[in-house]
């Protein structure tokens, strides 16, 4: 042993704080709010202990909740009033996001996202319009390039209703740039894209899709959100967004997928965003719950390893509880 070398020197409590390379603030994270137009009251959700889905008009009181906590920015989901094939309540300008929005924007200084897809306000649950005949034939898919069209019109109608930022999130090929065009059309060219630009067909977005209401009434998402498998396939994809003028990068979900932040912070000068999702979310409750597991210390560790691992931003269930933890130890 060459007692030259001490690392633990580094480890005591004066010095652990000025050689720290990764920290945690609140305005690292993206809170995720749901609102929802088939209640008037809150409706706790069971499988994300602390969330609730919140009526339109309590919208502005949920955000100004999160911007307490030090958290400036928000993302919202919708849950609509009905469903149909083409998920027409999705780029409605009284669709329930945008109601939200109009308030949440004109009432707070939250930072406000929406989240772009169609399977909260489809019929059939699918991120986009389905071919025929899909419920009984299982290769049969989302029709792609018919879908980009729905998704331009529902990024502008949430940038019509005072988004700063737009996040697709159905994985459909050329998402990006149909959404960047028709916001610039419509004028929203300071309008933000953040696309969720390597989203993996994960078993961990169970409790979201109890929460939304968004779990496909038949078949997978395999077909078009990518195999769990694949790293270097990811650089394609984010490649692709990148071309298509994509702004903020995503990898979702976050910590079984660090290898892929990683890879993109390495590869891309873009900022990289992740997104812990709701199964990251429940499991670390459920565990804390039968009193296996430090709550606060298990969730601190986990945003701080996807920082550590290259993200810039995060979306995150947490985001709120987190933070109120960092103002209390600062
Ligand atoms: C909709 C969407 C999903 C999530 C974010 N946007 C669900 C899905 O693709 O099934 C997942 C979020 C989470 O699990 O926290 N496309
Ligand atoms: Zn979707």
């Amino acid at each position: 042993m060459d007692f030259t070398q001490r690392p633990r020197r580094l480890r005591t409590d004066g010095l652990r704080p000025l050689v720290s390379e990764t920290s945690l603030a609140p305005s690292d994270f993206i809170a995720p709010v749901f609102v929802d137009a088939t209640t008037d009251d809150r409706v706790p959700i069971e499988s994300m202990p602390g969330h609730d889905r919140v009526p339109v008009d309590e919208a502005v009181g949920r955000v100004e909740e999160v911007l307490e906590t030090g958290v400036e920015a928000v993302m919202l989901f919708g849950i609509p009033e009905s469903k149909d094939e083409v998920g027409s309540r999705a780029y409605a300008e009284d669709g329930v996001v945008q109601r939200a929005m109009r308030d949440v924007t004109s009432e707070t200084d939250a930072y406000v996202v929406g989240d772009v897809c169609l399977c909260e306000y489809t019929s059939h649950g699918h991120c986009g319009v389905v071919e025929d005949h899909a419920a009984e034939d299982p290769t049969l898919t989302v029709k792609n390039d018919e879908t980009l069209d729905l998704l331009a019109r529902t990024a502008v109608s949430q940038a019509d209703a005072g988004a700063d930022m737009v996040a697709p999130s159905s994985m459909t090929d050329g998402m990006v740039g149909a959404i960047r065009e028709a916001l610039d059309a419509a004028g929203h060219d300071d309008v933000a894209i953040m696309s969720y630009a390597a989203k993996y067909e994960s078993a961990f977005y169970g409790p979201f899709r109890d929460a939304a209401d968004g779990a496909p009434a038949f078949g997978d998402r395999r077909h078009y959100q990518m195999d769990p498998a694949n790293a270097r396939e990811a650089m394609r994809e984010v490649r692709l967004d990148v071309e298509q003028g994509a702004d903020v990068l995503m990898v979702k979900p976050a910590l079984p997928y660090l290898d892929v932040v990683s890879d993109v912070r390495r590869e891309f000068d873009h900022p990289v965003a992740a997104y812990n999702v709701s199964g990251e979310y429940a499991m670390l409750h459920a565990a804390a719950e039968k009193g296996w597991l430090d709550l606060d210390a298990a969730a601190r560790e986990s945003l701080l390893s996807i920082k550590r691992a290259g993200a810039d931003l995060i979306l995150t269930y947490f985001a709120e509880s987190v933070a109120a933890t960092l103002s209390a130890d600062s």
